[in-house]
């Protein structure tokens, strides 16, 4: 990523400051300030990209993050030779970046039956990274991860009473930086009986430091229907808000989707990727008819993904979704199946949540674009 140089002879006026842009048709583009670090630059109505202030050396730095018409790495040179002027204007600001200060537009959101709110796309999954932190350094990485995640105003984090300490850790953090309110925790139960499972859900109640858990998902079928009953008496009481049920296992398909028929359930949550597709065939369509919602773990396949893509660029494609980086790129595709699923990608590192949340804004992918990035991953 390279950066625009922003200088005093550009300024325009009071309050202006004028730079050339390429590719753009005419100008001028008005570029509301924002409260935060973001601008959402508009051109007769319609967004063009983001700007993204940077102050570096006290030199006030530009760079573009985000764009729909190829406008990508802003230099100083290539904005002179293109045409339009671009115009900065404390005027215009939209709605939508006034909600959101320091994030660059409204994430997109999801809705899941008895959550009572809304919950943006992108979430945080805490299997492995989050089991065992090792001294401050490891823990403080993870309450910087925690703490980026909701200053971007993400809400959902998975864990599982089967992650190590996962639980444990998330429920000291969250406690530690006062956010439990502004969150939304989903965990899971796995065990083989009624007595186990009221055990183990008290322990996650303790470990998580809080009276009411957002979410509980009977983890990879465990004696699903047993611990269905539970999560619901649960539910009435007022306890839990949402009861659901997880996989991440192609062996269980079949037994996941009887399951899917027999049981009313708020929230699935299953293992989709682009290059791991098959639960679109069937469960995600079932999830739809059954007014489910859908949580998508292993949404890179465990870093399998990022292995296959490698030192290789961005396909051009990827500008019209304005996917910056691989994982973008990867997300956007989740999100935009029809189900409109909740992704919750492990990240251990506050630069993924800046990285991933970016996934959670428009433009997502068509029905034609999704098909083209599946011939791109089954090609490699
Ligand atoms: N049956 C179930 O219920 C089930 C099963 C599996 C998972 N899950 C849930 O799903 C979540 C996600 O699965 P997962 O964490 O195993 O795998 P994943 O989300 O597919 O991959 C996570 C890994 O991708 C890398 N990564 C994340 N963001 C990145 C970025 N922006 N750029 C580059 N690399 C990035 C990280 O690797 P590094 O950390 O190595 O850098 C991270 O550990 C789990 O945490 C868990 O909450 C549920």
């Amino acid at each position: 990523m390279s950066f625009g140089r922003f200088e005093p002879e550009h300024a325009a006026g009071e309050g202006q400051r004028t730079f050339e842009v390429g590719d753009v048709r005419s100008g001028p583009i008005q570029v509301a300030p924002s409260i935060g670090e973001y601008f959402w630059i508009c051109q007769n109505g319609i967004d063009v990209a983001f700007l993204h202030w940077l102050v570096w050396n006290n030199d006030l730095m530009f760079q573009f993050t985000q764009t729909r018409n190829g406008v990508w790495a802003m230099e100083r040179r290539s904005l002179l030779r293109a045409g339009a002027a671009l115009v900065l204007t404390a005027a215009g600001l939209p709605s939508l970046l006034r909600a959101q200060p320091g994030a660059n537009a409204a994430l997109i959101t999801a809705r899941i039956p008895g959550a009572g709110r809304e919950l943006p796309v992108i979430g945080i999954g805490t299997a492995r990274r989050y089991a065992d932190p090792k001294g401050d350094a490891e823990l403080a990485a993870l309450r910087a991860t925690i703490s980026r995640f909701v200053e971007l105003e993400g809400q959902v984090i998975d864990t599982a009473p089967s992650y190590g300490r996962a639980e444990e850790v998330l429920g000291q953090l969250v406690q530690e930086l006062g956010v439990r309110d502004r969150l939304f925790l989903a965990t899971k139960v796995g065990v083989s009986s009624r007595q186990e499972g009221v055990a183990q859900i008290e322990q996650s109640f303790v470990k998580l430091r809080t009276n009411r858990i957002d979410m509980i998902a009977v983890h990879n079928l465990r004696d699903v229907d047993n611990q269905l009953a539970i999560l619901r008496d649960l539910k009435a009481a007022g306890r839990i808000r949402v009861v659901g049920a997880t996989t991440s296992f192609d062996s269980q398909y079949g037994a996941f989707e009887a399951m899917m028929r027999r049981q009313a359930l708020d929230v699935i949550q299953v293992d989709y990727a682009m290059d791991n597709r098959k639960v679109a065939e069937r469960i995600l369509p079932l999830a739809q008819e059954r007014g489910f919602a859908v949580m998508i773990n292993l949404p890179f396949g465990r870093g399998r993904l990022f292995e296959a893509t490698k030192g290789r660029p961005l396909p051009d494609w990827a500008s019209e979704i304005g996917a910056r980086s691989w994982a973008q790129v990867f997300l956007k595709y989740i999100v935009s199946h029809p189900s409109r699923p909740i992704a919750v990608p492990g990240m251990a590192q506050a630069r993924y949540v800046d990285d991933n949340l970016s996934a959670a804004h428009q433009p997502l992918p068509d029905a034609a674009l999704r098909r083209r990035m599946e011939q791109f991953i089954d090609a490699l």
